[in-house]
């Protein structure tokens, strides 16, 4: 498609290695630390000139995906087009390679790779921090799906910090049928805090030295997420899914984001096969996926061809 001037970008999906949740701020959001980490599960966003802004989506779960004015990737094209002042439209064609509502960012990885993909189409020249800026204003894992790699994120997790991180990661994931929604797994997590006191949120010492370390079973033995309690709370399937990974020998299994995906981390390809097959044979998981980690964020993978 590059010879008709299109242009293709491939985003990836994220992991949050820790993810602390503070009290809710008075915008709704919650402050968070959290650790990114991208993982090789992706999605492609192809940009093509067009008079209007239109979408269509392909892919696994792809009818899942909203086509309309909310769908991320669409919201991005318009907002770049809106700040740059360009009057051309795109069609976007979307790839999906991530789940759909698995707390793994699928919407955010498609918002980024359309603005690489427009901003490169459009030749707007914009510079990597003002794309940040665009991917703050549409989601709080906007910005990270551009950074990719493994990044230590505050703030409602748009202020980011690469980390310090050596080594290769060989992670499982395993899907659900159905997807949780975000806003609802935060509520959830308010109401089963109701009274408590919640500290400020804190990245621990033992998973940023194990990532400095590329130590795999420190890093499985670190993995955590405050929102796992709403997820299993909201979804009480999840904790079996859990339970099989374990039991499969990961070194460390933790519910994704919001969920309901789940990953685990293995010793290395033979023995994430391992748990991908037991959790297929158990049948807790709608589907698994094999997948490294760190890979690097939005990139364009069929570059610009002038006609
Ligand atoms: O920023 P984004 O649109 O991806 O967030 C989706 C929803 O997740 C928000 O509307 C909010 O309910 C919740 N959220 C939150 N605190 C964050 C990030 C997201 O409460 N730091």
């Amino acid at each position: 498609m590059g010879r008709t001037g299109g242009v293709t970008v491939r985003a990836p999906a994220k992991v949050n290695l820790e993810l602390r949740v503070g009290a809710p701020r008075a915008d709704g959001y919650h402050e968070l630390a959290t650790v990114f980490h991208a993982i090789g599960l992706f999605d492609e966003v192809q940009a093509l000139p067009a008079d209007d802004v239109t979408l269509t989506v392909e892919g696994s779960q792809a009818e899942l995906v909203p086509l309309d004015g909310t769908n991320l990737a669409l919201r991005a094209a318009v907002l770049l087009a809106d700040r740059v002042g360009v009057d051309d439209g795109v069609h976007l064609h979307v790839r999906k390679g991530i789940p759909v509502a698995g707390g793994m960012a699928g919407g955010s990885a498609d918002a980024a790779a359309a603005l690489v993909a427009c901003d490169a189409l459009w030749h707007t020249g914009l510079a990597r921090e003002d794309l940040h800026l665009l991917a703050a204003e549409l989601g709080s894992d906007v910005p990270f799906s551009l950074l990719g790699g493994t990044a230590i994120g505050t703030g409602r997790g748009e202020r980011l910090t690469p980390a310090l991180a050596r080594g290769e990661y060989h992670w499982v994931v395993a899907l659900a049928d159905h997807g949780l929604s975000t806003p609802e797994v935060y509520r959830e997590i308010d109401r089963l805090r109701a009274g408590d006191e919640v500290p400020e949120p804190e990245i621990s010492d033992a998973l940023m030295q194990a990532l400095r370390a590329g130590d795999a079973p420190a890093l499985g033995e670190a993995l955590a997420n405050d929102l796992q309690p709403a997820a299993f709370s909201l979804d009480p399937a999840l904790e079996r899914t859990l339970a099989v990974g374990y039991q499969a020998g990961a070194l460390g299994g933790v519910v994704s984001g919001s969920g309901p995906s789940v990953v685990f981390l293995t010793t290395g390809p033979e023995h994430a096969l391992d748990v991908a097959v037991a959790l297929t044979a158990s049948g807790v998981a709608a589907g698994v996926r094999r997948a490294p980690g760190p890979v690097g964020g939005a990139r364009i993978v069929e570059p610009v061809r002038d006609r």
